[in-house]
């Protein structure tokens, strides 16, 4: 078999990490990215995002050749056997995603694709927009939607060891081909982790072929699902907080019923990121689009964006008026493992904080450049923990293991007698501290 090149569009988190696997599973990669500081950053051998294992991959790769960073696609895309479109998707203001970035490397790509060229569709996109794209190809050129379901922070491993592969299009022999390109994937998975630095796994993966509509609805459900577990378990935290209950036990118990699973059902401080909001406003969106009811995720998502007052309003009950007093919000990516601090919860607290008057401080041991300018102006960010001390509360938003090593000794100087230790992510034994001076709050425990 002749050796196949692809061209992946846009190298964020999906893009890049796609683009360098496949140039370590025997593809000959381009990665097409505009952004000339993110290019230069791919060209030098990293990512220009924090990410477990992917500067070593990229780096080999780019040293031998076999992945091409380019802002070309006049010289990517003609040469291309299959072309995965990874551009980003954000969201409107009415909460719609825009896909103006889908739309345009279509057009891009339309005229220079030979026929026979499979555009694969990776971008989270609404249902029914894989039809539109199609309009925008020349008919020698097959649709496939292939979503994607990596989480940021272990990307490079739920790319090589994924629980399914989802792919679906009109045309079987091109959502095959596509499948195809993970199967191979699949044969280099370990070498490839052992690159990496990352642990190798044993998961057998699915390969599910669907109808295109199908492929493009999986993606967008799940995301959904996943948030709405979350929200209905801040839901039963709110509740456990009135009636003395704890909600780690709660979920504990009822996460060990297989038909529920544990997964997604952790309280705190709510979800935030790149996908979980827009994705559910996506879905929303659509039905309403479509004149279908959602209420369940307009529900969930009413409850999510309630989550990071209903923290602070917590700490007023717990220390009355903020005005004046130091507080520091520890954690400010939108979960441990990246940089991303796109609709961080941890950034929403610190802000409200600030608003009521607080004398708000933060740190995050990766996102603190990324995380500046979503900052009120007043927050002061701090490059290590060691200028917090004496503070009125302390809140953990974000699940960072160093955070999680902390005991109640860690937060004595950091924290007045008195004072609270907020754990708006729930990760530590709240009997840990009834020792110490402090007093701990969780979320619905
Ligand atoms: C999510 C999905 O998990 C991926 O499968 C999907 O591919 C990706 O979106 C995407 O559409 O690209 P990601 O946004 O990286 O991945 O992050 P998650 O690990 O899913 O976490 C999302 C948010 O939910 C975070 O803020 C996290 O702290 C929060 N979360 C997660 C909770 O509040 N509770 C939980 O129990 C789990």
């Amino acid at each position: 078999m002749s050796q196949k090149t692809i061209a992946v569009l846009g190298a964020g988190y999906v893009g890049l990490t796609t683009a360098a696997l496949l140039a370590h599973a025997e593809y000959k990669v381009y990665v097409v990215e505009p952004n000339a500081e993110r290019l230069n950053a791919i060209k030098s051998g990293r990512s220009f995002f924090f990410e477990d294992g992917i500067d070593a991959i990229i780096k080999k790769a780019v040293d031998t050749g076999t992945l091409i960073p380019t802002d070309s696609y006049e010289q990517s895309v003609p040469d291309a056997d299959i072309v995965f479109s990874c551009v980003g998707t954000p969201d409107n203001p009415d909460g719609s995603s825009n896909l103006s970035y889908v739309f345009g490397a279509a057009e891009q790509s339309a005229q220079l694709m030979k026929s026979g060229t499979i555009y694969v569709q990776k971008s989270t996109v609404p249902v029914g927009t894989g039809k539109k794209v199609m309009e925008l190809l020349n008919p020698g050129v097959h649709y496939v939607s292939n979503p994607e379901f990596l989480r940021e922070g272990t990307a490079v491993y739920d790319t090589l060891y994924f629980d399914r592969v989802v792919a679906g299009g009109d045309d079987s022999e091109s959502v095959e081909s596509v499948l195809d390109i993970y199967r191979q994937l699949e044969s280099h998975r370990d070498t490839i982790a052992e690159l990496a630095g990352i642990p190798t796994g044993s998961r057998k993966g699915l390969y599910i072929s669907t109808k295109l509509n199908s492929a493009e609805l999986i993606k967008v459900t799940a995301n959904a699902f996943l948030a709405l577990k979350i929200s209905f378990a801040n839901s039963i935290a709110i509740l456990s907080d009135h009636v003395d209950a704890d909600v780690v036990e709660v979920m504990d118990a009822v996460g060990a019923d297989e038909r529920i699973g544990r997964a997604f059902l952790n309280a705190g401080r709510g979800y935030g990121g790149g996908c979980f909001p827009k994705d559910v406003s996506g879905l929303i969106s659509s039905s309403i689009e479509n004149g279908v009811d959602m209420d369940v995720m307009q529900a969930a998502q009413s409850i999510n964006a309630s989550m990071p007052g209903y923290i602070v309003e917590k700490i007023r009950d717990s220390i009355g008026s903020l005005a004046g007093k130091k507080v520091a919000v520890l954690g400010l990516a939108f979960k441990a493992g990246t940089s991303d601090t796109r609709k961080s919860p941890g950034i929403k607290i610190a802000n409200i904080l600030d608003e009521f008057g607080a004398e708000v401080s933060a740190y995050d041991p990766q996102a603190n450049k990324e995380a500046k300018d979503d900052l009120n102006d007043g927050i002061v960010l701090y490059d290590s923990l060691d200028p917090i001390e004496d503070h009125a509360a302390i809140i953990i938003a974000t699940e960072w293991p160093e955070f999680r090593s902390f005991g109640a000794q860690d937060f004595e100087s950091m924290i007045i007698d008195g004072g609270v230790l907020v754990d708006a992510v729930n990760i530590y034994n709240p009997t840990s501290f009834s020792e110490s001076n402090l007093r701990y709050i969780g979320v619905g425990r």
